[in-house]
């Protein structure tokens, strides 16, 4: 286990470059090996999860050539797909055994088992299963198809309409993506307000898809090479950024500027939270690549007031509350997250890892059914620190060392090479000493 010590530097000061986006990494991956002919991805992220997902497209017979951060994926087209000879192993990613579920599923025939870390094997899986099935999908899995290891029988899917009940990206991508496979067109209605990405992707590589919010639609592509090759460059990671943003904001003498950030505004909730408890934050030079919109961040140390964040806010910054909920620990005031009953089925329980850790460290929290009540206002001490495995947390606690004062000790630092393999270097370089 690796061990890592932070104290608080007396300046933060860069520019930052971000990895790519994981989930347009892990979408491009996907797409682009069903699609029809060779794309080149660049500034992809190198983290354990897209890797994850590199491995199982390579497993399903794709040939794909990665050189650093730049990836070349020679699609098989919609049916070309090859039968696995080994179990598909997805690591500690959601997004990799969720959406690959759904594009095997109308694989007709194939027969293929996904699992993954003890982490992946534990979240609930009936989100996807169920309306998998209903669309002809042949799943099953332990506990009645809930958890991982998930085995999939490749069938004849058919269209219809499912109402998402949860806000999450995860199923909606599974959803669409099997409708690639379907005999009729698919309606999704309720929740469809997770990241859009892949619906952003599918329409661009030419594929029928309208959305109509909350209504999206998908009509199968007539023949197996319908799907337009997608080279593009993964914009900045806004899951990365918003650890930067929060060192500045809370940090006393602090400028960081995070560059090219993906600023699709299924993205944005970070941003727009911490405007509302009162960053310095600036955004320029924005601008269009490929289908997403990109600018540069940059944020200074600042003043923070406590807020409520809820509602619709929500699936715009789920996976940024673990340091959002660090800067609320720092703000003067209260604040309140609500309506986050999902941060219990990431990749740890977020509500009581993130309350145990920021208490830890000498705040006052209280953990709620979906969300925290953070009283702001206290004064940080270091100590030691647990990531429980979970590379949001390990990064949240790293941030929380560049104010605590004394010494943060974290144990199970490596985490972070899941999201981000360059956190550490990027942190010794920003915090000037
Ligand atoms: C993701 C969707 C979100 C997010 C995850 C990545 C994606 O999960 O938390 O880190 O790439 O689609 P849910 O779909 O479970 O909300």
């Amino acid at each position: 286990m690796m061990i890592y010590s932070i104290t608080p530097p007396h300046r933060l000061r860069g520019i930052i470059d971000l990895p790519g986006d994981k989930s347009i990494s892990h979408r491009a991956i996907l797409l682009n090996a069903v699609a029809a002919g060779s794309a080149e991805i660049t500034n992809f992220l190198t983290g354990a999860d897209c890797l994850s997902t590199i491995a199982c497209v390579q497993a399903l017979g794709v040939h794909i050539e990665r050189q650093g951060t730049t990836v070349r994926v020679d699609g098989a087209g919609l049916r070309g797909l090859r039968e696995p000879i080994d179990v598909l192993d997805c690591g500690n990613s959601g997004t990799t055994l969720r959406l690959l579920t759904g594009m095997i599923a109308g694989q007709e025939g194939m027969f293929a088992v996904l699992t993954g870390d003890s982490s992946l094997r534990s979240r609930p899986q009936q989100r996807i299963v169920a309306p998998l099935r209903a669309l002809g999908a042949s799943l099953d899995g332990r506990q009645q198809g809930n958890c991982a290891p998930l085995a999939v029988r490749g069938a004849h899917l058919h269209g219809g309409a499912y109402e998402l009940p949860i806000a999450s990206a995860q199923v909606k991508s599974a959803l669409l993506l099997a409708a690639l496979f379907g005999d009729a067109p698919l309606t999704l209605t309720g929740r469809t307000d997770g990241r859009d990405h892949t619906e952003r992707m599918l329409a661009a590589m030419g594929v029928a898809i309208t959305v109509d919010t909350p209504v999206i639609r998908l009509t199968p592509p007539a023949h197996s090479d319908a799907l337009r090759p997608l080279s593009l460059r993964a914009p900045g990671d806004p899951s990365s950024a918003a650890f930067w943003w929060v060192a500045a904001a809370i940090h006393p003498d602090a400028e960081l500027t995070t560059t090219g950030v993906c600023l699709n505004p299924t993205r944005t909730g970070a941003l727009d939270a911490l405007r509302a408890m009162g960053a310095q934050i600036e955004v320029t030079n924005q601008r269009i690549e490929g289908s997403e919109p990109v600018g540069d961040v940059t944020v200074r140390s600042s003043q923070l007031r406590g807020i409520t964040i809820e509602g619709a806010l929500i699936p715009r910054l789920i996976d940024e509350l673990p340091v959002l909920a660090l800067a609320a620990a720092c703000a003067e005031g209260e604040t309140i997250i609500r309506d986050a009953q999902e941060l219990r089925v990431k990749e740890t329980d977020r509500i009581a890892t993130a309350a145990s850790g920021l208490t830890a460290l000498g705040a006052t929290v209280e953990p709620t059914s979906d969300g925290m009540v953070i009283s702001g206002g206290a004064r940080l001490r270091g100590t030691l620190l647990d990531s429980h495995g979970d590379h949001r947390l390990a990064m949240t606690w790293a941030i929380a060392g560049l104010v605590a004062s004394g010494e943060t000790m974290l144990h199970g630092a490596g985490a972070v090479d899941v999201s981000y393999p360059e956190f550490w270097s990027v942190l010794a370089r920003v915090a000037e000493r």
